[in-house]
Order: structure tokens, then sequence, then C-alpha cells
């Protein structure tokens, strides 16, 4: 069985002190690849010496996180963006979207930030990550004037409902499935099973976001199968079914 985990944060403190124990163990899980999102400058030196240890498997994004736009230092963030961009290759932009839970007070910034790096998807042909917390409209309404054949990605962490999801299709996104498909008042499993199984990817966002039964706890890749197992559950196929479908899904997303 071969996974991918389109969206881990490999590089994050939570894993200072055990992150090849944690590498190991989702590689012997099965799996395979490892997609990374950036989340602001601070991070970029971790990503890179993740990516040099594990040089194969490790996936690198760049972008500029929605709760670490900030108007102190987005000049600087953004023109690290573009500065990375220049020098070497990602493949995807992200993650980038709006996240209204954490902070209102930017959203103008925020709607800024993720058309501009929009923007530097399609110059770059690359897919795009979003991360959308209580934004679902203020998100579409970006997507809506930024739509066409260039605009493609992922909807990170999909939260939302069937119509949401339906949307969210619509703009040439599949939608990035992880723990919160295995909680009881999680919602999305209600309706998944409508969903095509061609939108769907998976995801962990380790170190966030542990599937039942680690709800709570920290996060990390392996546990991806649990949430495998749930959507052999919710679509009654096989877990290598699942693996294979998702998997081919995510690489016609970042290859
Ligand atoms: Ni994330």
């Amino acid at each position: 069985m071969q996974l991918i985990d389109t969206h881990t944060h490999l590089y994050s403190e939570a894993f200072d002190e055990d992150q090849d124990v944690i590498i190991q163990r989702a590689i012997d899980a099965g799996v395979q690849t490892f997609y990374i999102p950036a989340i602001d400058s601070e991070y970029t030196e971790r990503m890179f010496s993740l990516e040099k240890m594990y040089p194969d498997r490790m996936r690198l994004m760049m972008g500029l996180h929605p709760t670490h736009v900030k108007s102190e230092s987005y000049k600087e963030e953004m023109a690290h963006v573009i500065a990375q961009l220049e020098q070497r290759s990602f493949v995807a932009i992200g993650e980038i979207g709006i996240d209204l839970y954490w902070d209102k007070s930017t959203l103008a910034l925020q709607q800024q930030a993720f058309r501009t790096q929009i923007q530097l998807a399609k110059k770059y042909k690359l897919p795009i990550v979003i991360h959308c917390r209580d934004a679902f409209d203020e998100v579409f309404e970006v997507l809506e004037s930024e739509k066409g054949e260039e605009l493609f990605g992922i909807f990170h962490c999909f939260t939302g409902t069937k119509e949401e999801a339906f949307k969210a299709i619509s703009y040439n996104m599949k939608l990035g499935i992880g723990g919160v498909a295995t909680f009881k008042n999680g919602k999305i499993d209600q309706f998944l099973a409508e969903i095509s199984l061609e939108h769907i990817v998976l995801e962990t966002d380790a170190p966030y976001l542990s599937p039942v039964p680690y709800r709570g706890k920290r996060n990390e890749s392996s546990y991806l199968v649990l949430v495998a197992e749930k959507l052999a559950t919710i679509y009654n196929r096989s877990l290598a079914e699942i693996a294979q479908i998702t998997s081919a899904n995510a690489l016609a997303v970042f290859e």
C-alpha cells in the first residue's frame, strides 16, 4: 500500500525530539511521499534541512500562511516568497488563504496576500494549497475572481458543507481530507460518500488535528492510515483502493 500525505508540517518544533522516528514510522506504515506546506520565512531553513535528509520523500511548497500575514512584516514576507520562487523549484504555493478564526482585523491584507500568491502560482504554473478557517465566503470571493484553467490545487483540511465542497471542486480544487473525517461531530463524514473519490486527497496536517483515537494529541503522518481506513468505510472500498485512488489524485495535482 502506498499513501501520500499531501499536508504535513514535519519541520514543526513539535517534532524536534523525534523527527526521524516519526518519519520512519510513517514510511513503515506505507506513506511514500510527504508534501510540506510553508508557513513563513522563519521555517524555510527547517524545510530545506528536512528535504536534505529525505530528498526522495519530501516535496516542498512555498507561501505565506494566512495567520502569519501581519502588517508589520507583510512586505518582507512576500519578498521572501518571491525570492525563493526565483531561486529554486517548489511543488505548490501553500499554504495560503484566509483565516478569520484567529484574527479578523487583517482580513484586507489576507485577501491581498491570497490574491498575490494565486497570481504567483499562475506565473509558475503551480497548484495552490488553500487554508480556510471561518472564511468560506471570503475565500470563494477571491477564487471566483481568479478562476480559470490555470487555477487549480487543494482545499486543505476541508471542513465545509456539501454545497461548499461542490463549490470548491468547481474551482478545480481537490478536497484535502484528514483527521476531522474521523470525528464524531466532524460533519463531513455525513456527505463525503456523495463526493466522488476522484476529488479527494489524504492529509494529516500533522502535528495538528489527530484522527480518532488520538484526537487532541500530537498528530503524525503515520496516522494517515486511520484517515484512509475511515474513507474505506465511508466509500465502501478496500483500503488498497483508497490508497491507490487518492495517491493518483495527489500526483495529478502536484506533478
Ligand atoms: Ni497546515
